[in-house]
């Protein structure tokens, strides 16, 4: 299918003006440059390959052509700046429905922004998400959403992956059809985006997060800037921030914005 076949598809989807490369440097880097330009929410970009791909906390994030959804969302929330991590937690719901939808398979969400499976007691990740904002005075001007989501990828991972990573194709037995995972993302965003403006819209939101994130009831390592310590996630806030008890107490601290490790099940 070509991006006119697939913006038929996606029908009147807040999130249809799509544009596929061959390649790119990284396709945030290119909805942010768009953004920049005053371009209008909507507007997709896939790549085949990225060559300067960006994950989270200034990591690069690297696939073989062809083997991953490379995707990134141009949006234009009416939120405000501390609000903004909510347009990434609709699309890390939209993510894991459309996994399942399309492959049968079952992926939940490591706090805050990791597509991953559990398997024999360990998690690996399958995707991840990268939001990057704009700010305009003090209002939210954009919100740049980007995901990786690896699908068909090579019998090997390269060595660094090898025990954390997966990929759709590996856990389905066969090659995932692409196209059809990013329609079904891009619907299921778009009615989550949608659910933000809407009345009682943010609380099942974050319901719908709560049910899919696998970090809860999990004991955890949290990364901050400067300091780490480890403890258990008990839940997370109405704002969809992580509540995590550290090892010897028995409040919980409230993690807004972090990094988390699952530490093996016991
Ligand atoms: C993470 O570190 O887990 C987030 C990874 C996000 C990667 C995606 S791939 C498409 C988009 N373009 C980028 O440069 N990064 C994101």
């Amino acid at each position: 299918m070509d991006s006119e076949q697939l913006r038929a598809q996606l029908g009147s989807c807040r999130f249809s003006d799509l544009r596929w490369v061959p390649e790119t440097g990284s396709t945030n880097e290119d909805v942010l440059a768009l953004a920049r330009a005053g371009e209008p929410e909507g507007i997709v970009v896939v790549a085949d390959h990225q060559s300067a791909g960006r994950g989270r906390l200034g990591r690069s994030w690297e696939a073989p052509a062809g083997s991953s959804l490379l995707v990134s969302i141009l949006c234009r929330p009416d939120l405000a700046p501390a609000d903004a991590h909510l347009v990434t937690s609709a699309a890390g719901v939209a993510a894991v429905e459309a996994v399942r939808q399309v492959t049968g398979v079952v992926v939940r969400l490591k706090w805050p922004n990791d597509v991953v499976v559990e398997r024999e007691r360990a998690t690996r990740k399958l995707g991840g998400i990268l939001a990057e904002s704009l700010l305009d005075g003090g209002r939210l001007g954009a919100v740049v959403v980007g995901i990786g989501i690896n699908v068909n990828w090579p019998s090997e991972f390269p060595d660094e992956l090898a025990s954390i990573a997966t990929a759709l194709n590996h856990l389905t037995g066969v090659p995932v059809d692409r196209e059809l995972l990013l329609v079904r993302f891009l619907q299921g965003f778009g009615h989550w985006y949608d659910q933000l403006g809407a009345p009682g819209g943010r609380a099942e939101l974050v319901t719908r997060y709560r049910e899919e994130c696998q970090t809860l009831d999990h004991e955890v390592r949290v990364e901050l800037a400067g300091e780490s310590f480890s403890g258990r996630a008990v839940g997370l806030t109405e704002e969809g921030h992580l509540l995590v008890v550290p090892d010897g107490a028995t409040d919980p601290r409230i993690i807004v914005a972090g990094d988390v490790v699952h530490l093996r099940q016991r």
